[in-house]
C-alpha cells in the first residue's frame, strides 16, 4: 500500500491512540430532542432564548466525564466550544451569548479542559462555523430562520464578512487562552451556499496553525485542494469498507459516530447501540488504520446520562484487557487475509497481530497465509495459550486441493467462547 499522506500538524500520538470522545453540549441539551432542534422546528431566536435563560447544569463535574472518558480506554476528547445555534461554553469577550450570562455563570471549557488534561487526554476543540444567532451570518436554506417572510430584508442589512471576523476572533480566544490544543473540529462547510469564502477558510487556517503551531484540523474548512487545507477526514456515521484513500493515497481519517441517533442529548432517542457493537466499530475501524471518535451528549443538569455511562464502562471493561489490540496499531500487511467472521488488528513496532472474533468458531480457526510465521499465540483477556497447527493430510483432504496453495494455520481454540464481549487472540510474530 501506499504510504499514508503526512500532515501539517502532528498524527504520530492521533494514530497510535486511535479512540476519543466526543462531546456535543449546548443550550439544545435543554430541548432534548437533538442538537439541530432550532433548525427542524424553525424556534425563532426570541423563544429559543428559555433555553438559555434556564441553562443552569448545577451537576456538572468534568472530573467525573474526564474519570469516565480515561476509563473507557479513550485518550482524547473533542468538546463543541459552540454549535450552530451559536451559543459559546467559555467566556467569550466576543459575544454576550455565552454560558458565563446563562445560569450556569462560568465559563464550563476551562474546567473541563484541565480535568481531561488531568488524566492525560489530548484536547480537541469542535467549533462550528454555522451561527444561527449571530446578527451577520447570512440566512440561507440550511439556517433556522430560513423559513422567515422577512428573509431577504434581513439579509440586506447582513454583513458575511463582519461574521467571519467574529468567527476567527472567537477561534483566536479559545487558541490562545486554554493551553495546548492538539486538534480542531471545524464544522461544516455546505458550499455553494456556504463554502470557504464565506468563513475567510484560508486566513482561518493559517491563524489556527500560527497560535497551535502541532496542530491537527480536520477537513470540513472547503479547503479540500490547497495545501495544508486539512490533516485528516473525517466520515462520519458510517463504516468504511478500507482505509480512506483521497486520490488513491491513504490518509489520516476519523469516523465520528454517536451510541444513539443524535450528537446531542436526546431524552426520548431509542435507538442505542449495545457495548458489542461500539466495540466492533472501534475494532473495525483500527482494522481499517482509522480512528474512532465515540460521541456523548450531556444533559442540562451537567451529566452524561445513565445510558452513555453504561456503555463506557462496558467498553472500559473490555478496553482494559483488549487495548494493546487498539493502541499502537493498525491495518494488517495485505499478505495477511482477514479469517472469516474475524478482524485483524496490527502492531508494527512489535510485530503482534491481533484477530478479533467477532463470531466464535467451532473448535478450530482457519488463517491463511499465516502457516509457519507465528512464534506464539494466546488469548489476549488471560494470556492463556492458544495451541496451532498446520492442516494434517486428512485436513487438507477435507479442505479441498486449493487448501495446501492457502499456507493455512490452523487456531485450536475452546469450544466455550471465553467470557469477554469480543475475544481477541494475539499472535506474536517471527
Ligand atoms: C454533522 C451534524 C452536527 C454534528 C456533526 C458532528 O455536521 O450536523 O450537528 O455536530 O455532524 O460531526
Amino acid at each position: 500500500m501506499a504510504s499514508v499522506r503526512p500532515t501539517v500538524g502532528d498524527s504520530s500520538w492521533f494514530t497510535h491512540d486511535r479512540f476519543g470522545m466526543f462531546i456535543h453540549w449546548g443550550t439544545y441539551a435543554l430541548a432534548a430532542r437533538h442538537e439541530w432542534v432550532k433548525h427542524v422546528e424553525q424556534i425563532p431566536d426570541k423563544e429559543y432564548q428559555k433555553y438559555f435563560k434556564h441553562f443552569d447544569p448545577d451537576l456538572y463535574d468534568p472530573k467525573l466525564w474526564a474519570e469516565l472518558a480515561d476509563e473507557a480506554g479513550m485518550k482524547y476528547f473533542v468538546i463543541t466550544t459552540k454549535h450552530h445555534e451559536g451559543f459559546a461554553l467559555w467566556d467569550s469577550k466576543l459575544t454576550d451569548y455565552k454560558a458565563t450570562n446563562t445560569p450556569a455563570g462560568r465559563d464550563l471549557i476551562r474546567p473541563m479542559v484541565d480535568a481531561y488534561r488531568e488524566r492525560d487526554l489530548h484536547v480537541g476543540l469542535y467549533h462550528s462555523l454555522i451561527d444561527w444567532h449571530h446578527p451577520d451570518f447570512l440566512i440561507d436554506d440550511v439556517h433556522s430562520m430560513r423559513g422567515v417572510p422577512e428573509r431577504e430584508k434581513l439579509n440586506a442589512s447582513r454583513d458575511q464578512s463582519k461574521y467571519w471576523q467574529y468567527l476567527h476572533g472567537q477561534v483566536r480566544e479559545l487558541l490562545t487562552g486554554y493551553g495546548k490544543v492538539d486538534l480542531m473540529f471545524y464544522d461544516f462547510s455546505y458550499p455553494p451556499q456556504k463554502g470557504h469564502l464565506d468563513w475567510n477558510s484560508e486566513e482561518l487556517i493559517k491563524l489556527t496553525r500560527e497560535l497551535q503551531p502541532h496542530i491537527l484540523v480536520n477537513d470540513r474548512l472547503d479547503l479540500m485542494d490547497t495545501k495544508g487545507g486539512w490533516d485528516y477526514r473525517t466520515p462520519e456515521q458510517f463504516m468504511l469498507r478500507e482505509w480512506y484513500k483521497v486520490n488513491g493515497r491513504p490518509v489520516v481519517w476519523e469516523t465520528c459516530q454517536t451510541f444513539s441517533g443524535s450528537w446531542g442529548y436526546h431524552r426520548d432517542e431509542q435507538t442505542w447501540k449495545s457495548i458489542e457493537q461500539l466495540l466492533t466499530m472501534l475494532i473495525d475501524t483500527v482494522s481499517k488504520g482509522g480512528n474512532l471518535l465515540l460521541n456523548v451528549g450531556p444533559t442540562g443538569r451537567g451529566e452524561f446520562d445513565y445510558r452513555a455511562v453504561e456503555r463506557l464502562k462496558g467498553m472500559g471493561e473490555w478496553m482494559r484487557r483488549h487495548g494493546r489490540s487498539i493502541y499502537g496499531c493498525t491495518e494488517a500487511p495485505s499478505k495477511y487475509p482477514t479469517p472469516q467472521d474475524c478482524r485483524l488488528t496490527w502492531n508494527p513496532e512489535k510485530k503482534r497481530m491481533y484477530v478479533h472474533v467477532l463470531n466464535w468458531p467451532i473448535v478450530q480457526l482457519h488463517l491463511d497465509g499465516f502457516g509457519g510465521k507465528v512464534e506464539y499465540a494466546q488469548l489476549l483477556h488471560d494470556a492463556s495459550e492458544v495451541r496451532f497447527s498446520q492442516p494434517s493430510v486428512h485436513e487438507l483432504e477435507a479442505l479441498g486441493p486449493a487448501a495446501a496453495e492457502r499456507n493455512t494455520l490452523m487456531l485450536n481454540l475452546p469450544v466455550i467462547k471465553p467470557n469477554v464481549a469480543i475475544p481477541v487472540i494475539e499472535l506474536f510474530m517471527k
